[in-house]
């Protein structure tokens, strides 16, 4: 039989992007190692860099190579000298919209050995994902500007929400409540959002007769305080791309920061998706070694679990949440190294505070 392999695209990006990138791909190597599967990474200079010397956030050709690969790893984009929004919407927003990548799944986990800033909150409190659509709402680009600059300047944000793209997204969200502990619930602003919030609401309900799944229902303003106050309470977070992207932020935070946040880009029913940490590019500290790898590992995770190799997916966890406990004393690479040498063993990391203790 042959070996298994699968081609992966990397887009290490800008600021800390590469840096995390590097030590995810080791991690997945390393499983790949030890499951009897191989990697071809195939990587492509996009971001800031490239922006600046070609005004092109994502040259047309290599968004269809792009189509053509097993799934995408991608740092972080955005950088101080690159105006806000370029590479946002002309790079990553894109690869979204283009590969129709619907599901943005973002779990919001507090790992062993990672403090909440909640009093009294322990691992186990916070368990839950978010399923946030990812290609309608304010994202879609409706809109504009007239009368620029000028007393009488007006600017539109249209959302758009379709019953197509709620419906499948909703029954992505159900199917994931199902393997999960059954719970769904749908966030919105359906008391002032009448008009997308009925359409949500209207396909939620059916999808839920449907699947048999128990649907209840928060107001994105009282979804912020319910994360905070009890998060216990949910299992699976269905919302829209704004509420989903918000959110996701206060998730992090109240698992303990973006430094383990993870997501996945998905589209269930086609090739390539795409894996990324919830962080950004971090300026301030990039080429410091202090960027928090885990993030990038645990969405190297998802983007293994994604391909089929649920074993293999997660070694990676299980070798990166092992790492967590005093993580914040090893610079990026130390800690990259000690996850991949856990997901090859197949042992935990010790913390010996040894010579690679920063
Ligand atoms: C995220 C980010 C992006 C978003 C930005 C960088 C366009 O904040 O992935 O959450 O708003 O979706
Ligand atoms: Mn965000």
């Amino acid at each position: 039989m042959a070996p298994r392999g699968y081609t992966v695209g990397v887009i290490a990006g800008d600021g800390i992007g590469p840096e995390v990138v590097a030590e995810a791909r080791k991690a997945a190597e390393a499983a790949g190692a030890r499951f009897g599967f191989g990697l071809d990474w195939v990587d492509y200079d996009l971001g800031a860099d490239r922006w600046l010397a070609t005004g092109d956030a994502l040259p047309d050709a290599v968004l269809e190579e792009l189509r053509g690969v097993d799934a995408i790893l991608l740092g972080a984009v955005g950088r101080p000298d690159v105006p806000p929004g370029v590479l946002e919407r002309g790079l990553l927003l894109r690869l979204r919209f283009e590969l129709d990548l619907y599901v943005n799944l973002r779990p919001v986990k507090l790992y062993p050995g990672v403090s909440s800033p909640l009093a009294d909150v322990k691992s186990d409190d916070i368990d839950l994902v978010v399923v946030r659509e990812n290609t309608e709402g304010v994202y879609a680009g409706a809109g504009g500007t007239v009368h620029r600059g000028g007393p009488a300047e007006a600017a539109t944000e249209t959302s758009i929400e379709t019953r197509a793209g709620v419906e499948r997204v909703l029954r992505y969200a159900a199917a994931k409540a199902k393997e999960r502990a059954g719970r769904l619930t749908l966030v919105h602003k359906t008391n002032v959002l009448v008009h997308a919030g009925g359409l949500w609401q209207r396909t939620a309900t059916a999808v839920a007769a449907e699947t048999g799944v128990a649907l209840d229902y928060a107001h994105a303003d009282a979804a912020c305080l319910y994360l905070v106050n009890d998060p216990g309470r949910f299992d699976v977070i269905v919302t829209d791309n704004l509420f989903g992207d918000i959110l996701t932020d206060l998730g992090a935070a109240v698992a303990g920061g973006l430094g383990t946040a993870a997501s996945a880009n998905l589209n269930p029913q086609s090739s390539p998706s795409l894996f990324e940490p919830v962080h950004g590019s971090a300026p301030d500290i990039a080429g410091t070694g202090r960027a928090n790898p885990v993030a990038a590992v645990l969405s190297a995770s998802l983007l293994l679990d994604h391909l089929g190799e649920r074993e293999a997916a997660a070694a990676v966890e299980a070798g990166a949440v092992a790492a967590l406990p005093g993580a914040a004393g090893y610079s990026t690479q130390a800690l990259g190294d000690r996850i991949a040498t856990a997901v090859a063993g197949g042992g935990s990391p010790h913390r010996s505070g040894g010579d690679d203790a920063v």
